[in-house]
């Protein structure tokens, strides 16, 4: 049987890095949330969970965790002590447990000044400890260089591409799968 990932309450965990903060996630947050996820140039590289336009209730949703499971390691990224994007990692079931996914988003108006490449490079060894991962698996939609950028930059192997994986805005894309592992905990040669 796998071990089970030791308890912590991601909600109680403050990470500090050059510039920002990753914490949970809460209500008072919505303004600023509004105010950087509804924007169509955000959305673009991210799941259908992120609706389009982002409206007040998909917010308020949102923060009241009805979206996304925040007993996972769901943070806000903080600058200057408002939230302006976000990070996560959603580990699989069963056997699979040991397994997550990694997303993020930040504010446009964050974007190219090396945030992401820090927030990334804070969080995933967290995340890699604190749940007990092997594997952390980022997936990239092939017109997404700049996450593909902040994923190489950060030591994750462009692993290759899954055809076809999904259909959005009703085009089928391809996905690009970037991950990084703990070798020394898998039993694989
Ligand atoms: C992807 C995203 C997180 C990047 O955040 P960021 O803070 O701007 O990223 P950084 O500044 O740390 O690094 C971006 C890198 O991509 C490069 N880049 C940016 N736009 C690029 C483009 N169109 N083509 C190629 N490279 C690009 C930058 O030059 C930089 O690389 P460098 O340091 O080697 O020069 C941000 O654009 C975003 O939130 N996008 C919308 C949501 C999203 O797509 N999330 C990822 C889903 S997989």
């Amino acid at each position: 049987m796998l071990a089970s990932p030791p308890v912590r309450d991601p909600r109680s965990v403050r990470l500090q890095g050059d510039g920002f903060v990753l914490r949970a996630w809460r209500a008072d947050d919505l303004e600023p949330l509004l105010r950087h996820a509804n924007d169509a140039e955000v959305v673009r590289g991210l799941s259908s969970r992120f609706p389009h336009p982002y409206t007040r209730e998909d917010g308020e949703r949102f923060l009241a965790g009805e979206v996304v499971d925040f007993d996972d390691p769901v943070f806000a990224i903080e600058v200057d002590g408002q939230a302006c994007g976000g990070i996560a990692a959603r580990p699989g079931q069963a056997e699979r447990g040991q397994s997550a996914e990694l997303g993020y988003w930040l504010g446009r108006s964050m974007w190219g000044r090396g945030l992401m490449t820090r927030a990334v490079a804070l969080y995933v060894p967290w995340a890699m400890q604190a749940l007990s991962l092997h594997r952390l698996q980022a997936n990239v939609l092939t017109f997404n260089e700049a996450s593909a950028r902040v994923l190489l930059k950060n030591g994750f192997i462009e692993e290759g591409v899954a055809r076809c994986a999904l259909v959005k805005d009703g085009h089928a894309h391809d996905l690009r799968v970037f991950a990084k592992v703990r070798r020394s905990l898998c039993d694989a040669p």
